[in-house]
């Protein structure tokens, strides 16, 4: 037995909204609409038996007063569009079941039951037809034969004027949840942007009172958010900073006095400390957003060029594919971030392999492959972090500050590019560059 696929929410608010309202206001419009015909119907009927009721009532005392011979030519004149009166005993049945045909019997019986002796049976065809049975002061039989009108028919312009309807229920609808929708995509944009220069536009402080409300909270964390940034930078930047001139000055006094045996740690512990005060100095740069300006470069040149540089120092780096066309980036920020990538996988792997490919128009993907150790899957992410090393990686021959991915991925983003991590199958890494707007 095949299942029926579960029911699923629509995803956007704008769908969910817009289901739930045009739903509602359906049911809610067929259910008046029903009321309204069923109302019209009752009173129709009501007016209908009580206009039965006098009418047969006055019509069979004028026939009763009437000289026998005269009686056919008035028989035509008294017929209604509902009933008319017939001469005779009419067609035998049984009584009537439909319940119009047993109102209709009703009102007849009310209006003339007292003074004759009325008999009613339903006649069999298409339609509810009855037949009225009585007999006339001087014996003459008198049948009047009757086809109750159910309802009286609807008018032709009610589908158009439905129709009417819901179109324009459907048009408020949709303006009334574009309403409400539109100022959290706008929020959402807004929220996306916001990257690591915090160069995000303001939102308008302006609308519904609930939107103008968001709108000013948001822009005022925008504003906390650019302040604790700027501060964290500006206290990063001074210490790095700082510290480079007491680093130079104990180098100077190592160099003098060189007779000392711990010397040479001593030398690689302050070269350790120079390059955590360089990358700390960078790291507050990037984070500020790169201060470099764009200009056309041919991409492939500029990896080559970097590919070149490392096997000249004799390391093991190739690259393949290309994206073939100049682009408008910012040279020293692509070198830098490549670089990072570069020198991780040569840390830990000894070779890195660089695979470019166009991904579409205005898309590039710059993977940096290598065969090391990898990174545990639940640290793919916190490597990220600054200052952040592996345990495997914490001893003197790959040691590094812990910074170089997080400078990585601040570049990526001021270049308008994402940058993630992948084990690769069969072992080591795969750091993806992807930009999405290299043009
Ligand atoms: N290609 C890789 N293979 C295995 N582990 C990696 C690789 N790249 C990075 N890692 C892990 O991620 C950590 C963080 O890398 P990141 O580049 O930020 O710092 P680092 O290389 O240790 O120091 P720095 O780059 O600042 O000199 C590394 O210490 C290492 O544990
Ligand atoms: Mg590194």
């Amino acid at each position: 037995m095949s299942t029926l696929p579960a029911w699923r929410w629509p995803r956007t608010l704008f769908a969910r909204l817009s289901l739930i309202l045009c739903i509602g206001l359906a049911v809610a419009q067929a259910l008046s609409f029903w009321l309204t015909l069923t109302e019209r119907d009752d009173a129709t009927r009501d007016v209908m038996m009580g206009y039965i009721e006098r009418e047969v009532a006055s019509s069979v005392a004028l026939l009763d007063h009437l000289p026998p011979d005269q009686r056919a030519v008035w028989i035509p004149k008294l017929a209604r569009r509902s009933y008319q009166f017939v001469l005779g005993t009419g067609i035998p049945g049984t009584p009537p079941g439909a319940r119009l045909s047993k109102r209709v019997e009703e009102a007849v019986t009310a209006g003339i039951g007292d003074q004759y002796h009325v008999t009613a049976n339903a006649v069999p065809g298409d339609r509810e037809r009855l037949q009225v049975h009585l007999t006339l002061s001087d014996g003459t039989p008198l049948t009047i034969d009757m086809r109750p009108m159910p309802s009286i028919p609807l008018s032709p312009w009610l589908p158009v004027v439905l129709v009417l309807q819901l179109t324009v229920l459907a048009v408020c609808c949709w303006l009334a949840v574009r309403v409400a929708t539109r100022p959290l995509d706008q929020l959402a944009r807004a929220a996306d942007t916001l990257g690591p220069d915090l160069k995000a536009d303001r939102l308008q402080e302006s609308g519904p009172s609930e939107v103008a409300r968001a709108a000013k909270a948001f822009n005022a964390m925008q504003d906390r958010i650019k302040t604790y940034m700027t501060e964290r930078m500006q206290i990063l930047s001074s210490i790095s900073h700082d510290l480079q001139t007491p680093i130079t000055r104990m180098r100077l006094r190592l160099d003098v006095m060189d007779d000392i045996p711990e010397s040479a740690k001593l030398q690689q512990d302050l070269r350790e400390m120079e390059a955590l005060v360089k990358e700390g100095v960078t790291y507050a740069r990037t984070m500020h957003g790169t201060l470099e300006k764009s200009s056309r470069v041919d991409p492939d040149a500029l990896l080559d060029s970097m590919v070149c540089d490392y096997v000249d120092a004799g390391q093991q780096v190739t690259c393949r594919g290309t994206i073939g066309t100049s682009v408008t980036t910012r040279p020293q920020s692509l070198r830098r971030l490549f670089t990072n990538l570069i020198d991780n996988a040569l840390k830990f792997s000894g070779a890195a392999e660089i695979e470019v490919k166009r991904l579409s128009d205005e898309q590039v993907s710059i993977a940096v492959l290598d065969r090391g150790p990898g990174i545990p899957e639940d640290s793919l992410e916190t490597v990220f972090e600054p200052f952040v090393r592996l345990e495997k990686s914490r001893n003197r021959e790959t040691g590094g500050t812990g910074l170089g991915l997080a400078i990585a991925r601040q570049l990526a983003q001021a270049l308008d590019a994402t940058l993630t991590l992948r084990n690769r199958t069969g072992g080591g890494l795969e750091a993806r560059v992807v930009f999405n707007k290299l043009r």
